[in-house]
């Protein structure tokens, strides 16, 4: 009894100190660690609605801007490199599609910001929630958090803020080094290539994808970066472009040099067999990526209004029909390549993501 009224006192002196502890029923009905979440319950079937409900080229887009938003920050310029997740890239669009950088987003950035503007809620903290909206839309997709309470930006990032599939692994490493991620974190973030097509790198092949299973999240894209390169899905070489091993395929010349450095070889074979290692590790290093350029104890969590993903369980990742570790690239000296078995059936050629 005596017990039970201390843990109940104790209880009381806690949600007085932290008053956004205390849980709220929103308009809608809905329960939230904070009212200051409810407006979001407003806002996810719109989303749902821009993201034609599906892990398809709008999904994938509003993973990718969730990042050339968040990487304009700087630890070494301070300031003058950007707000981090800040919405930046919706509120000067102008200035940011300048660099080449961010070819490809402006469609995605001209769907969302009249939703924003709908919900009078900042372009930072909407680009990060249609973002996780998206992955939760992916089969066997992250399930990730989301804070709320970006003030809106008031400065745009400055140009180089954003590696490009053209740079060696030195200069990612370094500008990702430089925005606080180890080698292991860009490993971690780039499992978003496992939902990932391109536009602009060969425009001839619209929504050609980096892997066999744009819509689900899954350790796929790990194996096939590591095949050894035999062809161009489309028109020819393209400068950021390298020779993928699978008809439709397009590889991104950064991922295939990022699958074989010393720096990155072994994490990125890890993701391989580890798929629970590679969803949790995105998990942590989407938090980090959301939050840049904010103190997350200035945020409030709303990450209960995002969607459960499916759950799905996959099966083991594979090589794709008639290849084999014959193929493999293999780059991690510590640590065999795993043995995976060869999807049957002929060749086959991976279709395009189409357009929505
Ligand atoms: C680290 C270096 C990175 C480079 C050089 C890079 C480069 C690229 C390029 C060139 C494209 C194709 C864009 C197009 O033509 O439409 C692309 C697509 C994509 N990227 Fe990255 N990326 C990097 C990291 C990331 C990160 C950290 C994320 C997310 C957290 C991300 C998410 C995506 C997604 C989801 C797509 C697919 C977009 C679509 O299908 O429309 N990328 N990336
Ligand atoms: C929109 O949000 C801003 C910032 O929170 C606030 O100052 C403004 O009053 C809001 N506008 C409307 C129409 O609710
Ligand atoms: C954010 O800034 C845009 C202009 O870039 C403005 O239209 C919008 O109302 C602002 N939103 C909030 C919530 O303050
Ligand atoms: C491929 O096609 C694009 C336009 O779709 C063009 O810009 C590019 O030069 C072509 N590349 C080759 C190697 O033909």
């Amino acid at each position: 009894m005596i017990t039970t009224s201390l843990v109940f006192t104790a209880l009381i002196a806690l949600s007085a100190a932290r008053p956004h502890m205390r849980r709220a029923t929103c308009p809608g009905g809905q329960t939230t660690a904070n009212e200051a979440c409810c407006v979001w319950f407003d806002v996810l079937p719109d989303v749902q609605d821009l993201l034609d409900n599906e892990c398809g080229e709008e999904a994938h887009e509003s993973l990718r801007l969730t990042f050339h938003d968040a990487i304009g920050f700087s630890l070494k310029q301070g300031q003058s490199g950007g707000g981090g997740a800040d919405g930046s890239i919706m509120a000067f669009t102008d200035d940011e599609l300048k660099d080449p950088a961010n070819d490809g987003t402006d469609d995605i950035i001209e769907k969302q910001r009249p939703v924003a503007l709908k919900h009078n809620v900042t372009f930072g903290d909407f680009i990060q929630f249609a973002g996780a909206v998206a992955v939760s839309q992916c089969k066997a997709g992250p399930h990730l958090k989301f804070f709320a309470g970006r003030p809106n930006a008031t400065q745009a990032a400055p140009f180089n803020s954003v590696p490009e599939p053209i740079d060696d692994v030195d200069t990612i490493l370094a500008r990702m080094g430089d925005a606080g991620f180890s080698p292991e974190e860009v490993v971690a973030l780039l499992a978003s290539h496992s939902v990932a097509a391109q536009d602009t790198i060969d425009p001839s092949i619209h929504g050609s994808p980096f892997d066999s299973t744009p819509d689900t999240f899954d350790s796929q894209f790990f194996v096939e970066t590591l095949l050894k390169g035999t062809l161009f899905p489309g028109n020819g070489s393209n400068p950021g472009e390298v020779q993928s091993a699978i008809e439709g395929e397009l590889r991104l010349q950064s991922d295939g040099l990022l699958a074989r450095d010393p720096r990155t070889a072994c994490e990125w074979q890890s993701f391989i067999t580890d798929h629970q290692s590679m969803i949790t590790k995105f998990e942590n290093a989407m938090l980090k990526l959301s939050t840049l350029g904010h103190d997350q104890n200035d945020l409030v969590d709303c990450s209960d209004v995002i969607p459960a993903p499916d759950g799905a369980k996959l099966p083991d990742a594979s090589f794709p029909p008639t290849l084999s570790n014959a193929d493999v690239e293999a780059a991690c000296s510590a640590t065999p390549f795993p043995t995976l078995s060869t999807q049957p059936g002929p060749a086959t050629s991976i279709a395009r993501v189409p357009a929505s």
